[in-house]
């Protein structure tokens, strides 16, 4: 399987900026049409980012369109549904409603263009107390959808807090976010951006927890965010070598006809094997 670790975002209206976003190392960038835009912008952005996804050979680019609820959905999809284009991330989905309206839309266009219907990826962006609460509906609305995305900013606003470099304010969003999205069979959700571009060490602290809780990867905002981003959610040598080692142990005492054994001082059975094999499929660049 091959994880989206770290996406960097781009405010769609600024070309400078989305150029050294293609020669950074996250595994995709995200060209935003939404709150990075200012309300007179919209449609510039729309030019600038439809023109940038008609050019071949683009990394993973994913553009956030402007939630359902707002005058700029269909315009933001005409604009951008081009050849470059990896998928698209909803904002401020707050219903699998919602979901499918976005879902329609695409379809339409799809067929339009000539391109293959249902196969471009939609993902959700959750922001708001009541996204939270309708994640499970969100992440099983419809067959685009293979991932979340939590937009802590957002949130914590919502919910009258402030990020913190504590996290205990995104706790239950996060929890709730991984949970939903393995009952309905996607992948792990895509932690949201954190704001604070000046501290590496906060930065870490705060993926470490997101990685710990069932992420996948997570947003950033600035290329100093990449390389911290990707070195958290990449498996390191060690977790590796343990993976392999339960799988090897494992085996051997299997074929001797045992079904739990220690290894290391901890209790290896199926379960643990299970996870051992799932972080040695990771398919990482
Ligand atoms: N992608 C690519 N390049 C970026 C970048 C990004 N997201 N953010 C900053 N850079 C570039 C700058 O252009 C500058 O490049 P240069 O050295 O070649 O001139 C360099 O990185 C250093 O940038 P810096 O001066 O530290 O930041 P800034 O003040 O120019 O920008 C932000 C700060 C927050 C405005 C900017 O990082 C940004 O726009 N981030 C994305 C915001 C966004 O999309 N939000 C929506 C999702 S929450
Ligand atoms: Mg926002």
């Amino acid at each position: 399987m091959s994880l989206l670790r770290c996406l960097l975002f781009v405010p769609g209206t600024d070309r400078k900026k989305i150029e050294k976003a293609f020669t950074l190392e996250a595994d995709a960038v995200i060209l935003d049409l939404e709150d990075a835009v200012a309300p007179g912008e919209k449609e510039r952005a729309r030019q600038v980012v439809g023109e940038i996804l008609k050019s071949p050979g683009l990394p993973p680019t994913f553009v956030r369109v402007n939630g359902v609820e707002t005058q700029h959905i269909l315009a933001d999809l005409q604009a951008v549904l081009h050849s470059g284009l990896s998928g698209i991330m909803l904002a401020k989905a707050e219903s699998a409603e919602d979901v499918r309206k976005a879902d329609w839309l695409l379809g339409i266009l799809e067929e339009e263009r000539g391109l293959a219907r249902g196969a471009l990826e939609l993902a959700p962006f959750i922001e708001s107390a009541r996204g939270i609460e309708a994640a499970n509906g969100v992440a099983a609305a419809c067959p685009r959808v293979k991932r979340l995305a939590l937009g802590g900013n957002d949130y914590t606003a919502d919910t009258w807090t402030t990020y913190s470099t504590e996290g205990t304010e995104l706790f239950y969003a996060r929890a709730k976010l991984v949970n939903a999205s393995r009952a309905a069979g996607i992948e792990p959700p895509l932690d949201t951006v954190c704001p604070f571009i000046k501290d590496a060490a906060a930065l870490r602290e705060d993926a470490r927890r997101a990685r710990k809780m069932g992420f996948q990867g997570k947003m950033v905002i600035h290329p100093a965010q990449v390389e911290p981003v990707l070195d958290v959610f990449s498996p390191t040598v060690q977790e590796m070598e343990a993976a392999e080692k339960i799988v090897a142990a494992f085996e051997k005492a299997q074929a001797a006809g045992a079904g739990v054994i220690q290894l290391d001082g901890k209790m290896v059975e199926a379960p643990m094997v299970a996870r051992a094999k799932q972080i040695l499929s990771l398919n990482m660049k």
